[in-house]
């Protein structure tokens, strides 16, 4: 699958009015493709900082920088694109078994992450070798 077919943005639609924005996301097939199970935001960082460096062999994700920018470096093992994520109403969706790194954060940076899955750290690959070895894997039993 190419890279492009395993990120999206997504632009939500401001329901705000003159007391002030309003931004909605809802899951299963509305805003998105997955039903949220878990939700966790990452504030703090800074410009020194990588997070991530990890892929999912299930999860799939939504990135927003609710506050703040950061960027995004995603890699399929074959090719890579760094998205910046600098408004509130800008969603990044991840698709599973996705390389990714999160750096660059604002000072202001609040980034907000709504995951398929429950936290389960045996389906996070956290080496690189690992996750280009499983690539090579299910390339493998897919031509079986
Ligand atoms: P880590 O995966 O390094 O965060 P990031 O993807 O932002 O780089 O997670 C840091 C620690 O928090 C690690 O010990 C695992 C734990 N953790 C959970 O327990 N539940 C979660 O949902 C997440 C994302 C992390």
């Amino acid at each position: 699958m190419s890279l492009v077919e395993q990120y999206k943005l997504i632009e939500f639609a401001d329901l705000g009015d003159e007391r002030g924005n309003l931004v909605v996301i809802e899951g299963e097939g509305m805003d998105l493709p997955f039903d949220i199970k878990r939700v966790f935001y990452i504030y703090g960082s800074d410009s020194t900082v990588i997070r991530g460096q990890h892929a999912n062999r299930e999860t799939e994700f939504l990135l927003v920088n609710v506050s703040g920018s950061s960027k995004v470096r995603v890699d399929n093992g074959d090719e890579s694109a760094v998205i910046e994520l600098n408004r509130p109403r800008m969603g990044l969706y991840l698709s599973s078994m996705l390389w990714k790194d999160m750096y660059d954060f604002s000072e202001d940076s609040v980034l907000l992450v709504l995951a398929s899955r429950h936290y389960d750290e045996k389906e996070y690959i956290r080496d690189y070798g690992t996750y280009l070895q499983v690539l090579k894997e299910k390339e493998f039993s897919k031509s079986e």
